[in-house]
Formats: structure tokens, C-alpha cells, sequence
């Protein structure tokens, strides 16, 4: 009988995820199918219990369930519990089990691009939604010489940097202090929703006083280049988009449900030929 995998969202229409993840099984072979669920917030918690019932193998999870679907799961990852966000949950002898594969799928996808180790890095972070959290906590791990925050609302920012599960050097500055001090960055990530479709005309922060030789990366795929990263490599910087982090987070997702990698080069071609 074939394992069934699947993502809840809402809304989930347009996710990317189902194609990804059907052709990885069709390629290797494996007797599986991965479901767009469509779960509203009031039927977040029957969704996850009938799931259980009816023998869901593992499942995605995305906006806006990240952070209550923690409740009605049997154990959380440590990082995910610290990011207090789940993305993929996994069954394992019958119990629920949350991880959060955000911040390796985004650390692996811009370790593959960057070609170098991060450790020299003065980085700066914009944003302190779940993803900046991810992120950040990753970068941190990685060992970047820096990693600043910065947030509109700076309270948030501060809060991410108090609970860092491994502490680095870090500040926390408003967006118009990153404006100013953006030449001292040797890579920069935008991690909010600002420039995503359909307000594509939208930019975080002003880039002009960007160091050329900077490395400039946005997790939004979709417009595939923000307006922030045309304006980055129009100064001369280095430029990445999310669709890495996307493939990733799913790649590290199928092989914590089936013990195998899947082809990342495979799945990003799935991905491509869907966004047209
Ligand atoms: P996710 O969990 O998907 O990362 P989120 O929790 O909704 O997303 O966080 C969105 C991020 O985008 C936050 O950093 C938010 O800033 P605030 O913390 O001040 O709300 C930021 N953001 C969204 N719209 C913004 C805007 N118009 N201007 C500045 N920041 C914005």
C-alpha cells in the first residue's frame, strides 16, 4: 500500500511542493504520494489527528500553521522548539515528531552558491519573522565572524537574538541603521515578505551603500528576482534567490521521512519547468 506524505496550508493551491516531491518518488522508485491539503486554522487540529488515524506517514507544514501545529504534536526537535516553528513533521513508531528544516535547507543552498566557508562573514539578516529566525540561528551555527539583526519592529529582533541557542557576535538595528552601515557586510539576507508577488514594487531596504563584492540573498522565488536583488547586482553584488532554500527544505524533509537524499538537481528542474 503506498505511504502517503502531504502538505497543509492555507492557503495551498499554488505549492510547489506536491510536483516536487511526486516526481523524487516516481525517480527513486518508491510506492508513495505527497497531497496538498487545504486546513484552515479551525480545523488545524482535526486535520493532524486524522492524519494519525488514517496512517499519514509524515507531512509539510506552511503559513499559517507553523507555529500551531506545534501543540498538537508528541515531541518537537530542540531547534525547531527554539525557532517555535515546525515545517515537517514526521511519524515515527506512531507518534507525531516536528522538525524545522528551514534553516539547513537555506544554509546548504547558500553554501552550494557562496563556494566558501562563511566563517569571514559579516552578515546581516532583514526580517524577524520564522524564517529570519531560522536563519539566523543557522548562520550562527555556522560559525559567520557576524551575524546582525535587523527589523522593523526591533523588539522582535532583539527577542531572537536573546534566545540564540548558539550565541555569535551579534547587533540588532532598526532598518534605517542597516541603510547606513550596509558597506561593512559581506553578505546580506532578506528574509521578509517585502517585494514577493503581487507587490513586486516593494524593497526592504535601500541598497546604495552596498560593498560591490557583497553577496546578496532573498528567500522569495516568486517574482524570481525581487526587485532587491536586481538592484543588488546592478551594484556589482552576487545574487541569490530562494528557490534553493525551497528545494532544500524539502530534500532535508524527504530524507528524514524515507532515509533517502533525493536528486536536488532533479527536483529544481520539477520546480522550474512549474513556474513556467
Ligand atoms: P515568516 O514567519 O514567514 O518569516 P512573518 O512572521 O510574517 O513571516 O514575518 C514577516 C517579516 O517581514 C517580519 O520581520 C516583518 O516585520 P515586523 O516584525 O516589523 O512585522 C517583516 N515585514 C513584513 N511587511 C513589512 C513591511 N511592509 N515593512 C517592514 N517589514 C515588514
Amino acid at each position: 500500500m503506498a505511504e502517503l506524505y502531504g502538505v497543509i496550508g492555507d492557503p495551498i493551491a499554488h505549492s510547489l511542493s506536491p510536483a516536487m516531491h511526486n516526481d523524487a518518488f516516481q525517480a527513486l522508485g518508491l510506492d508513495a504520494y505527497y497531497h496538498a491539503f487545504h486546513v484552515t486554522p479551525d480545523n488545524l487540529e482535526a486535520a493532524v489527528k486524522g492524519m494519525k488515524a488514517i496512517g499519514v506517514a509524515g507531512f509539510n507544514v506552511t503559513i499559517p500553521h507553523k507555529a500551531a501545529i506545534m501543540q498538537y504534536l508528541d515531541d518537537i526537535d530542540p531547534i525547531a522548539k527554539t525557532i517555535g516553528a515546525v515545517n515537517t513533521v514526521v511519524r515515527r513508531s506512531g507518534r507525531w515528531i516536528g522538525y524545522n528544516t528551514d534553516g539547513p535547507g537555506f544554509l546548504q543552498a547558500l553554501k552550494e552558491e557562496i563556494g566558501r566557508p562563511l566563517a569571514g562573514d559579516k552578515v546581516l539578516v532583514i526580517g524577524a519573522g520564522g524564517a529570519a529566525k531560522a536563519i539566523y540561528y543557522s548562520l550562527c551555527r555556522e560559525g559567520a565572524q557576524q551575524v546582525d539583526l535587523s527589523n522593523r519592529t526591533k523588539e522582535k529582533a532583539e527577542a531572537i537574538r536573546n534566545a540564540n541557542p548558539y550565541p555569535c557576535p551579534s547587533q540588532v538595528l532598526t532598518l534605517d541603521e542597516a541603510e547606513k552601515n550596509l558597506g561593512s557586510y559581506t553578505l546580506i539576507v532578506q528574509t521578509t515578505s517585502i517585494g514577493m508577488y503581487p507587490k513586486t514594487d516593494a524593497q526592504a531596504v535601500s541598497l546604495a551603500n552596498l560593498q560591490p563584492g557583497a553577496f546578496v540573498s532573498d528567500i522569495i522565488y516568486n517574482p524570481f528576482e525581487t526587485k532587491f536583488l536586481k538592484e543588488a547586482k546592478k551594484r556589482g553584488a552576487r545574487t541569490q534567490n530562494g528557490l534553493g532554500m525551497f528545494i532544500y527544505q524539502g530534500a532535508v524533509a524527504f530524507e528524514k521521512w524515507t532515509g533517502i537524499k533525493p536528486d536536488t538537481e532533479r527536483m529544481k528542474s520539477i520546480v522550474l519547468k512549474h513556474l513556467g
